[in-house]
């Protein structure tokens, strides 16, 4: 490790949207980072699949390795900052680095809510830090919050916009009317997206995230596995209008509470929000994470939540944190408060399944347009003891004897709401049940 006042070295793995953005920021503000830590920062290396690639910023030649071992056997690398995205190798590498002794940050959230609590057990037995900022929430520094500024908190809930992509798109469908794939077309082209985007339009990065804060948030892990996950490609244009009359934006919400009973509800899924909600106003790639504790009430932390400067903050907020740590003690920097259980490894939160939500529901559905349709589902769901708040018919088809049949509901019992639907759906005058969505008063 490098002793006080010499140059910390630094090695990258990855040197895509978020790993450009972060070299950009060790080359070209060395004057600032030793103003800020003390000491001065080289770019030692960078892993990277194709080194012919064109590179925004260009590095220096002899920068570029596709080979791990350049920087995981080097003993001169002082931070090892991960941001190739995925489990394997990503994974393993960090855990190779953590084992040589090297400090590591990362921006895998997919590898801190599978790996983390292990990771981070080695990372305290070799006295290292292992620092995961923009793993949740891009720029918005809600990791270290929950780590330390809201620690005194007994987190009852967080109601989080949590994936850029999805946000991103939800606005572009609910405010320009832009179709789903055109508008995941210009997320990816803003490097908003996940290499594989299902992971984003399905809400299985968002999941990752809910893990991770989840997990902080609790001091319990909650597997990424554990949570319900919904994704947004359902979603219609007429959903949308449907919401607005009604009052309410769409948004794709994460959201993890702690019962009473000692379990979590955890949850990813496309949500009616009202309108007047802050989290209703959380536009394009913007995130928000909304989070309730004993001491501290209402939070609510808003900022970009994907992009490779935002991300680029975070990360950076992290190494150099490291480095003034490097730069203050003679000995290895603190540790940062890492929940004890994140650390151990155990045991993992109870999490309800979600068929015992409790809900408010917006349902659409395609149905003839003749008399006694409405009496035959409110015969369903009366007897499903599902009580009917609104109901609109819209968009009749004269052609096809149609029409669009929007209903919500009060709250009722997630399982009971399926089990109604199904029987709904096999009812001669419906066409076709479109959607369920779920409402967050
Ligand atoms: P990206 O643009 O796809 O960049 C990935 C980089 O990793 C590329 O340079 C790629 O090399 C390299 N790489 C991938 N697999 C590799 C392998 N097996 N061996 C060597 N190099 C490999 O991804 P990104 O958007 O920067 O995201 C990076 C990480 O940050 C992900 O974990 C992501 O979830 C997270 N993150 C991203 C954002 C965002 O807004 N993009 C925000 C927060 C967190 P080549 O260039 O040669 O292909
Ligand atoms: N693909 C992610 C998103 C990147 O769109 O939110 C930020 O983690």
């Amino acid at each position: 490790m490098a002793p006080r006042n010499t140059t910390v070295n630094i090695s990258l793995m990855g040197l895509g949207t978020v790993g450009g953005g972060v070299a950009a920021a060790l080359m070209g503000n060395a004057d600032a980072i030793k103003r800020k830590t003390g000491r001065t920062v080289r770019l030692k290396q960078a892993l990277v699949r194709d080194v012919s690639r064109p590179r925004d910023p260009s590095l220096p030649a002899g920068l570029l390795t596709t080979n791990p071992e350049d920087i995981l056997s080097d003993p001169d690398v002082d931070i090892v900052v991960e941001m190739m995205g995925g489990d394997s190798p990503a994974g393993s590498y960090l855990e190779r680095a953590i084992a040589a002794g090297k400090h590591v940050v990362t921006a895998n959230k997919e590898v801190m809510s599978r790996r983390g609590p292990s990771l981070l057990a080695l990372a305290q037995e070799k006295r290292v830090n292992l620092l995961f900022e923009a793993s949740a929430g891009g720029g918005i520094p809600i990791v270290g919050c929950l780590m330390s500024q809201l620690l005194a908190n007994d987190i009852r809930s967080i109601r989080s916009i949590i994936n850029g992509t999805t946000n991103y798109i939800l606005t572009r469908m609910a405010r320009q009317q832009t179709p789903f794939a055109d508008a995941l077309a210009e997320a990816q082209a803003r490097g908003y997206a996940e290499s594989d985007p299902t992971n984003d339009i399905e809400g299985i990065d968002a999941a990752y995230k809910l893990s991770v804060l989840g997990s902080l948030a609790f001091h319990r892990p909650i597997p990424h596995d554990s949570i319900y996950t919904e994704g947004i490609s359902r979603l219609a244009p007429e959903d949308f209008r449907y919401a607005a009359e009604l009052g309410y934006a769409i948004k794709s919400l994460a959201i993890a509470v702690a019962e009473d009973d000692g379990a979590v509800r955890a949850r990813v899924h496309p949500a009616l929000v009202p309108e007047d909600h802050l989290l209703a106003k959380v536009d394009g790639v913007y995130n928000a994470v909304e989070v309730t504790g004993d001491l501290c009430g209402q939070i609510i932390l808003h900022g970009q939540g994907a992009g490779r400067e935002a991300t680029t903050s975070a990360v950076m907020g992290d190494v150099l944190n490291i480095v003034r740590g490097l730069a203050n003690s003679e000995g290895p920097p603190p540790l940062p408060d890492t929940p004890s259980v994140a650390s151990n490894g155990g045991p993992l939160a109870p999490v309800h399944p979600i068929d015992e939500l409790s809900s408010a529901y917006y349902m659409r559905l395609t149905c003839a347009d003749q008399a006694g349709v409405l009496a035959q589902i409110a015969q369903i769901l009366g007897d499903g003891n599902i009580s009917i708040a609104t109901v609109i018919q819209k968009d009749t088809d004269p052609g096809s004897g149609t029409a669009q049949l929007v209903i919500t509901t009060y709250p009722s019992r997630e399982a009971d709401v399926q089990t109604a639907l199904r029987a709904v759906g096999e009812l001669s005058v419906v066409v076709s049940v479109n959607n369920l969505i779920r409402i967050e008063e």
